[in-house]
């Protein structure tokens, strides 16, 4: 079967999603972030997560090397830090407002939630690689606001 990836990437997109930050820190000690629809939480106990990185991504090698992520779930007011990061060449976090937890990971402290995860494992699947984490800290803040949003394409807002 020839697949039509424009439409079924269109398709996809009626999917609503939010939309997160995934943070590491490189080989190099400097901390990197990369924004991400793909995440989904997997299981309650033991508690997972997953989230999916295109093989085509400059930053794959850096997720590779990786033995621990967090997913920083962005706010409505976060928009011009998923654009930031969605750039090819910019992975790296100058000037953004972070904090360091355990694992060495930057966090985004106003993120609506915050999951630091040891990378369990990773599966091949098609021209993706699925991550699995390990929530080993997790972070919902009292006064989180509303979540940004994603839908075909565009950022928008819940009513
Ligand atoms: C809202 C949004 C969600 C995205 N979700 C993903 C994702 O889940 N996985 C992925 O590999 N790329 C995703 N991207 C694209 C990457 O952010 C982008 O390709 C990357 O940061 C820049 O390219 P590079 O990794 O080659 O430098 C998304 C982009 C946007 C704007």
């Amino acid at each position: 079967m020839t697949v039509d990836t424009r439409a079924l990437r269109n398709s996809f997109g009626n999917f609503v999603t939010g939309v997160t930050l995934v943070t590491t820190v490189g080989s190099d000690g400097k901390p990197i972030a990369m924004t991400a629809n793909s995440f989904s939480s997997v299981s309650l106990d033991p508690p997972l997560v997953l989230w999916c990185i295109d093989k085509g991504s400059d930053r794959l090698g850096i997720y590779q090397q990786a033995q621990h992520f967090a997913i920083n779930v962005l706010a409505a007011n976060h928009q011009e830090l998923s654009g930031r990061f969605a750039k090819k060449g910019q992975p790296y976090m100058d000037g953004v407002d972070y904090a360091v937890w355990e694992t060495g990971c930057p966090v985004i402290p106003d993120a609506v939630a915050i999951f630091e995860c040891d990378k369990l494992a990773s599966h091949d699947a098609g021209d993706h690689i699925i991550y699995i984490g390990y929530v080993r800290r997790f972070q919902t803040p009292e006064t989180a606001g509303k979540p940004l949003v994603f839908h075909r394409g565009a950022y928008c807002a819940l009513a």
